[in-house]
């Protein structure tokens, strides 16, 4: 099973992620972490362009697009060799991630049709002006109406794309077990 988390920097994907991964481990299942941008060189090539004062201009965002796709490629056969093996992947962000962040869905879908689309997407839903807060501003994406904007979207492809949508400012335990609620009857798990 490949399970994703996605949402605007600053919701907390990484601290959820973390102790999903616990709670799964405790309950016996064999789990691995996947996250994008990886730490391919792709991923390291885009985590520099990250910091560029540029990027989010339309055109580099459609480099950064193909640079994504790339990456994620890359790490498709990780994802299928660890199904294959009967674990649990979790990720932090996915091909959904592309979608809203650089926009332009019809190409970006089309530049990633061959990559695997998780079986549950989980949005940390939270508000632009309290992720900031959260994020201190570590690279030009971090800008309120730019977050606000992404946010907008993530809430658009979450309805159209059947994603779970969980409110990230109700404190860290109960996100959490709201996204256990989630996810233990996709394993057959009553909680
Ligand atoms: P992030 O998860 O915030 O990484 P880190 O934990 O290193 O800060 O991802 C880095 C940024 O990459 C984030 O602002 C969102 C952006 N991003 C895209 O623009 N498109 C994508 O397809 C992905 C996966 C991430």
């Amino acid at each position: 099973m490949y399970i994703c988390l996605e949402g605007i920097d600053g919701s907390g994907k990484s601290t959820q992620i973390a102790l999903l991964e616990k709670w799964l481990k405790d309950c016996g299942f064999d789990v691995i972490q996947i996250f994008e941008p990886t730490d391919s060189s792709v991923g390291n090539l885009i985590r520099e362009m990250l910091k560029s004062p540029k990027a989010t201009d339309r055109d580099f965002q459609r480099t950064l697009g193909l640079l994504f796709a790339a990456d994620r490629m890359i790490l498709m056969e990780k994802i299928k060799d660890a199904e294959l093996l009967g674990k649990i992947v979790i990720s932090d962000r996915c091909f959904f991630s592309s979608m809203v962040y650089q926009d332009e869905e019809e190409w970006i879908s089309k530049i990633n049709k061959f990559v695997k689309k998780p079986d549950i997407v989980i949005l940390l839903d939270l508000n632009a002006e309290t992720a900031l807060k959260r994020c201190e501003g570590k690279d030009h994406f971090e800008n309120k109406i730019f977050l606000e904007r992404i946010r907008d979207q993530y809430l658009e492809l979450a309805e159209n794309s059947g994603f779970f949508v969980v409110n990230a400012n109700t404190g860290i335990n109960k996100v959490h077990e709201d996204i256990k609620k989630i996810i233990s009857p996709k394993l057959g798990m009553c909680i």
